[in-house]
């Protein structure tokens, strides 16, 4: 059983790494051998649209023809039984490094067919984290799970599984003090960090186990 996690946040051991260490350490739990990889520490575009891996009979149909850091990680998507990734939200959806994994990974499987198909050679299971500063019902009033729903029914329609985990109302700074940021309230920020965020990492745990099938 192999577990690989992408983590879409720039920061390598805040909210978003953290939760997505948990998962790997759900997944470990159970026997999974994982990895963790940081996509801010790859080089490569999203989609350029060459179509490439539409093309009848063409050598590349099913497989995204361009040649960058995310090649070998397409390769290492398709030797894994599940995959979760980790975003923060930023503007009100997965980061720009995320999307671009997400447009590459995701359209070289879809086919153009009516009702759309998947070339993904087997089912996989999947899960995604993210964390944002808003608290859950700022997330509802600004419709932010719109974008959600929308990634997680490619993941689904790519891959025959998603499962989604949000974490709210996160820490953004270590120290409130440092920054002009007056619409949060540090105590209120720590107390969260202290009470809930653990909650937040026990169920990113559980996902990880059951993204093991257990
Ligand atoms: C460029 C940028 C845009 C952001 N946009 C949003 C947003 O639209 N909504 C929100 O709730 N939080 C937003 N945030 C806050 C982050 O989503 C939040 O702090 C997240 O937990 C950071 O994850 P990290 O600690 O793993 O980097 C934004 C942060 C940055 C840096």
């Amino acid at each position: 059983m192999k577990v690989i996690a992408f983590n879409g946040s720039p920061r390598k051991n805040w909210n978003t790494a953290m939760l997505l260490e948990k998962a790997i350490e759900g997944a470990k739990s159970q026997g999974a051998e994982t990895e963790l990889i940081h996509l801010y520490d790859l080089n490569y575009k999203g989609c350029i649209s060459c179509f490439a891996c539409k093309i009848k009979d063409g050598k590349s149909y099913g497989k995204c023809a361009v040649k960058d850091d995310l090649a070998q990680l397409f390769k290492k998507i398709e030797e894994a039984d599940a995959v979760v990734f980790g975003s923060p939200i930023y503007l009100g959806n997965a980061t720009g490094e995320m999307r671009s994994l997400l447009e590459r990974l995701v359209f070289q499987y879809l086919t153009y067919t009516d009702p759309p198909g998947s070339l993904f050679p087997k089912q996989v299971k999947t899960g995604f984290i993210y964390t944002m500063g808003a608290p859950e019902e700022i997330m509802n009033q600004l419709g932010y799970n719109h974008c959600m729903n929308l990634i997680s029914t490619f993941l689904i329609r790519i891959f025959g599984h998603s499962e989604t985990l949000c974490s709210f109302d996160t820490m953004q700074f270590k120290d409130y003090s440092r920054y002009v940021a007056p619409r949060f309230d540090p105590l209120k920020k720590a107390k969260r960090r202290n009470e809930v965020f653990p909650l937040d990492c026990q169920k990113a745990f559980e996902m990880g186990i059951r993204l093991t099938g257990k």
